[in-house]
């Protein structure tokens, strides 16, 4: 298996294109299954989550071509309607089919996603929605069987927790059931929008996307389109994070100006940042100074602070002055590159959903394992904040979500290489 090699404590100095969103493409190729027509989904990272639906879509019966960030993707008849545990397993955002083969064809058997490394994860949101939708299930042998023999009739839906994956399943659903859905209490995250653009692209009449509520009057079908991915959040979060802990500069390309804004505010109190606004796609992130404070950061759903950069804003923090205390309140059980990050000299206490991280001056490098995604990407960053080399084991973890990570940070001034094993 690879490893990454990298001896920290250099500064932070470049250019870095950030790539289109995993979150968003993942559900938006799961969409491609509401129509019969083609679709061109343009910048498409290239990662191993995609080649995992990639996969589970081929078994679907859809042709997929992939090639320099574009997709083209068709799924017509016959149909096909089973999705496998061998490919269901590999990721759980592969249950994101089950919406829309429900919606397509009235019955599908998807496995059940299974245990995950950041907690239980149950589908009960997804589920309960989709039968308000009129699908009737069963569960057995580790697979969903649903079914709405009269096809699927809009209805109204209060989500009791804002999930983005029941949110999206729903969504997709909905575009093609008879008569209007009104989905409340939904995840407001970027990506679901993004998701909600695309169905309006493909001829879905939505309304509400971004708010609280989100309306969805049913097509009789909907045709193909071409649409392009909106930048990775996460991607831009780990590398804005990363200029804090080493301190130095980072221009960020290829952006948009509701993601540039959305950061400006949510890292406001993160005084030793500067975040410039250069133009509507680009953003400058500074920080001159050596030394910064601890910080106590609660993560939420959006607007809030990401659960998705918990594990990196802990590696940063391991160097702060004073004491961090950061709660998460999304995953209940998130905390799995804690033993890691002390193995390198860091000072973080787990009490219950909560960490305590005592400032200390230095880390230091040593051999890490990577638990889960953002788990690596805080260990890459806390590997160029140490003092000497770390060695990171189990990468194909970050290879789910991050696009030639090593490649894009050795172009700023970092040592980080990649050793095939
Ligand atoms: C998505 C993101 C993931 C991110 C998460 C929260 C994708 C591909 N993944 O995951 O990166 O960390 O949103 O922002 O977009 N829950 C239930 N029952 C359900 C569904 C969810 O209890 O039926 C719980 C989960 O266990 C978890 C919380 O709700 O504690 C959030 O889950 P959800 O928003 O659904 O996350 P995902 O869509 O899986």
């Amino acid at each position: 298996m690879d490893q990454i090699e990298i001896t920290g404590g250099r500064p932070v100095k470049g250019t870095i294109k950030i790539s289109g969103s995993k979150n968003s493409s993942l559900p938006i190729l799961a969409s491609s299954l509401l129509t019969k027509k083609r679709m061109n989904i343009l910048n498409v990272p290239n990662l191993s989550d995609i080649h995992s639906m990639v996969n589970l879509l081929k078994s679907l019966n859809s042709d997929i071509k992939f090639s320099d960030g574009e997709i083209i993707i068709q799924c017509k008849t016959p149909k096909r309607n089973f999705a496998s545990y061998d490919l269901v397993r590999k990721m759980r955002a592969s249950f994101l089919v089950l919406g829309p083969l429900l919606a397509r064809y009235g019955n599908a058997k998807v496995s059940l996603p299974g245990g995950c490394a950041i907690g239980a994860r149950p589908i009960d949101i997804h589920l309960n929605g989709l039968k308000r939708l009129g699908v009737k299930f069963m569960i057995e042998n580790g697979y969903v069987i649903g079914e709405a023999i009269n096809g699927l009739k809009g209805a109204r839906i209060i989500l009791p927790f804002k999930s983005v994956g029941a949110t999206e399943n729903l969504m997709m659903a909905a575009t093609l059931a008879d008569g209007k859905t009104v989905l409340s209490n939904v995840a407001q995250e970027p990506e679901v929008v993004d998701l909600g653009n695309c169905l309006i692209s493909m001829g879905a009449n939505i309304t509400g996307l971004g708010s609280n509520e989100i309306l969805i009057e049913g097509q009789k079908q909907l045709k193909g389109c071409r649409y392009s991915i909106m930048p990775d959040r996460i991607e831009l979060g780990t590398f804005i994070l990363l200029v804090l802990g080493c301190s130095g500069q980072l221009k960020f390309i290829n952006l948009s100006e509701d993601l540039i804004d959305h950061y400006i505010n949510l890292l406001k109190k993160f005084k030793e940042l500067k975040l410039e606004k250069k133009t509507k796609n680009i953003l400058l992130v500074k920080s001159s100074e050596m030394t910064y404070k601890a910080k106590n950061i609660k993560t939420r759903s959006y607007p809030g602070f990401p659960t998705d950069l918990q594990a990196q804003l802990s590696a940063v923090m391991t160097k702060a002055i004073g004491t961090s205390r950061i709660e998460e309140k999304i995953f209940e059980n998130r905390f799995m590159h804690v033993a890691e990050l002390n193995r390198m000299g860091a000072k973080i206490n787990i009490d219950g959903c909560k960490v305590k991280i005592k400032g200390r001056k230095k880390i230091y490098g040593a051999q890490v394992m990577a638990t889960d995604l953002r788990a690596s990407s805080s260990l890459i960053i806390a590997g160029l904040m140490a003092e000497g080399k770390t060695i990171i084991n189990r990468v194909y973890h970050l290879d789910r979500g991050y696009e030639e990570i090593e490649k894009k940070l050795s172009m700023c001034n970092l040592k980080i290489k990649r050793i095939k094993n």
